[in-house]
């Protein structure tokens, strides 16, 4: 492999990463925490899985940020996640020093690396990564809306018993109870929801989506999703490695977007080599915009609580 990807926390979010990426062959892989022997071992286990499925990927283990030199990609999801009856806000506190030594470290070792976020509170986060690590807003972005547009397509395909590749949502917003889930925009094989679908189901998807990290939590009892969340950070990782062009939701640096400006959001994104490209606008109607304004102050007190705690 030419690309290196690093993750940051080799956790459930961390190795699933792996996983998904290993999968796609498209970068060697390094995992990096701070439990002795816990990054080297999910490493190796995942390394002897590769043959069975035929992917010639370099996937190494350590508790050392050298490891990570050079990287192409680094993936930040360290720290905790929820239990049941926490807010992604009451990770706060533990998550910023976390996260903030994991970019110094990062980008000691990988100085041109674009950093994937996806530590909660996740807006909050980005832009602390942002800040401390003096990022330009290319090479920082946070996932949040593809993991929040693929729930809102899963239910709505549970609804409609339609395929899941006829459904595109779009969910906006910063990612807490307050998203915003687009329902004239999202559609299903180009039919918009709100005609798909009656008033009262379509709302109980709304809602759904918008607590639908909240269920999982929980169902587990003792963290967080996983699978969804990995994927989608892969499918980010995937459309810069390859250059695609790749319009997703994600979390970017606003600066005058959607008149939104000092704070990350969750907005369409374009993203390719040097991570993202632009941001998409969307002609919102008043309610939809209002609802923005909502998101946005929620994801600004955070931003807000956070400064009180870490000096930039
Ligand atoms: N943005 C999203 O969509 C999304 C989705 C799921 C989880 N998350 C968040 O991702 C984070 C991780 O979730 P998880 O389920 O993987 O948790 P986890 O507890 O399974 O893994 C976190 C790992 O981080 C490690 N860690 C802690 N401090 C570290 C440090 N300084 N350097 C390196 N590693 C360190 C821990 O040892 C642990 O292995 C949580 O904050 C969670 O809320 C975000």
């Amino acid at each position: 492999m030419t690309a290196k990807v690093s993750i940051i926390g080799a956790g459930m979010t961390g190795s699933t990463t792996a996983h998904w990426l290993a999968e796609r062959e498209i970068a060697d892989l390094v995992l990096v925490d701070i439990v002795e022997g816990m990054p080297q071992g999910k490493a190796l286990d995942l390394l002897e899985a590769l043959p069975v499925v035929g992917k010639d990927v370099s996937v190494v283990g350590s508790n050392d940020f050298a490891a990570t030199k050079g990287s192409d990609i680094v993936v930040i999801t360290a720290g905790i996640p929820r239990k049941p009856g926490m807010s992604r806000e009451d990770l706060l506190t533990t998550n910023a020093k976390i996260v903030g030594d994991a970019t110094t470290q990062a980008l000691k070792n990988s100085p041109d690396a674009i950093i994937l976020v996806l530590t909660n509170p996740l807006d909050t986060m980005a832009y602390l990564s942002m800040k401390l690590g003096k990022l330009p807003r290319e090479r920082i972005i946070g996932q949040a809306g593809i993991l929040d547009s693929a729930r809102m397509r899963a239910f709505v395909a549970l609804e409609t018993g339609v395929s899941v590749e006829n459904i595109d949502c779009y969910v906006m917003g910063g990612h807490g109870d307050e998203m915003v889930p687009l329902t004239r925009h999202s559609n299903v094989a180009g039919i918009p929801l709100r005609d798909y679908l009656p008033a009262d189901k379509l709302e109980a998807i709304v809602n759904r989506t918008r607590k639908g990290g909240g269920e999982i939590v929980n169902l587990l009892k003792t963290g967080s999703a996983y699978y969804a969340p990995a994927v989608a950070v892969a499918q980010m990782a995937e459309a810069i490695l390859k250059d695609k062009h790749l319009i997703v939701p994600a979390s970017a640096f606003m600066q005058g977007e959607y008149g939104l400006k000092d704070m990350f959001f969750g907005v369409p994104v374009q993203l390719g080599r040097g991570g993202l490209e632009k941001i998409v606008e969307y002609d919102l109607d008043k309610a939809e915009k209002a609802e923005l304004e909502k998101s946005a102050a929620a994801v600004k007190e955070s931003i807000g609580v956070m400064m009180g705690l870490v000096k930039l």
